[in-house]
C-alpha cells in the first residue's frame, strides 16, 4: 500500500472522483480509511458516527437504482451537458456515477446519531432530530483525505436524502441514526487533479465584514 503524505498536495488535488474501476478494494484499505475517519473531532468527543460498508451486489443495486432514479428526478434538465468545460464534465461525471453507482466496489455509508441542535427548545422537538452533522462531517472529510492519500477515488454524495426511509428499512439501520453521506470508493479510472475554488480574497473579511485585504 503506497501512501501520499504531503497534506497540501492532497488537499489541492482531491477532486470528487466519480469514475471508478470495478477492482475490489482490500479490506485493509477500508479499515485504514475508517480508522482515519474516527480520528476526527466531534462535540464533547461523542463520536456519533457509525459506518455501513456495502460490498454485496444486492445491497449496491438497491442503493444504486434509487440514487440514479432520484438524481434524474431531482435535477432533470440540469443534468444535460451544455458545454465541454469543467462544469459540463462534472455534470457528466455525476451522471456517470449515478448510472454506475452499483458497480463501485464499495459504498461506504456514514451515519450519525440524531441530536437536536441546542437552539431548538425542548418543547419544539417533534419528529426525528437531524443527525449531528457538525460532529460527523469532519469524519467524512477525514475519510475523503485518507482515500486520496491511498490513491482511492471517492466522492461525497447526499442524494440518499430522497429515499432515506427505504434505506433504513432495507439495511435495517436503527432510526436513532440519520444518514449523513454515502461515499462510493474504488480505484479511479482517471488521475487526481487540481480542484478549482474561488480565491480566499473573495471569501475573507478582516476585523469586520467588508474589510478585505
Ligand atoms: C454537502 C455535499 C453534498 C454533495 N452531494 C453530492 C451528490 O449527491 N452527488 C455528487 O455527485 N456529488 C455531491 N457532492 C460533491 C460536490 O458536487 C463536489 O464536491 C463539488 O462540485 C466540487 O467538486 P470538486 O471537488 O471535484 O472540485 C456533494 C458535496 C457536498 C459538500
Amino acid at each position: 500500500m503506497t501512501v501520499d503524505t504531503d497534506v497540501f498536495e492532497i488537499l489541492h488535488t482531491m477532486r470528487a472522483m466519480r469514475k471508478l474501476k470495478k477492482d475490489p478494494v482490500p479490506r485493509e484499505m477500508i479499515n485504514k480509511i475508517l480508522d482515519a475517519g474516527i480520528r476526527a473531532p466531534s462535540g464533547q468527543n461523542t463520536q456519533p458516527w457509525a459506518f455501513l460498508v456495502i460490498e454485496d451486489e444486492e445491497g449496491k443495486n438497491f442503493f444504486g437504482e434509487r440514487y440514479n432514479y432520484w438524481l434524474k428526478e431531482r435535477f432533470g434538465e440540469r443534468l444535460k451537458k451544455t458545454a465541454d468545460n469543467k462544469e459540463g464534465r462534472s455534470i457528466d461525471a455525476a451522471v456517470h456515477l449515478a448510472e454506475n453507482m452499483h458497480t463501485a466496489p464499495v459504498l461506504l455509508m456514514v451515519m450519525g446519531l440524531r441530536d437536536w441542535p441546542f437552539k431548538v427548545p425542548k418543547d419544539e422537538r417533534v419528529g426525528l432530530a437531524p443527525p449531528s452533522y457538525g460532529s460527523v462531517y469532519p469524519c467524512v472529510q477525514n475519510i475523503l483525505i485518507a482515500c486520496r492519500a491511498l490513491g482511492l477515488g471517492a466522492s461525497l454524495t447526499t442524494m440518499h436524502q430522497m429515499f432515506e426511509e427505504e434505506i433504513h428499512d432495507y439495511y435495517e439501520i436503527p432510526k436513532a441514526y440519520g444518514i449523513v453521506s454515502v461515499i462510493p470508493v474504488g480505484f479511479p479510472t482517471g488521475n487526481f487533479g487540481p480542484v478549482t475554488r474561488e480565491p480566499i480574497s473573495k471569501k475573507t473579511h478582516y476585523g469586520k465584514w467588508g474589510f478585505t485585504k
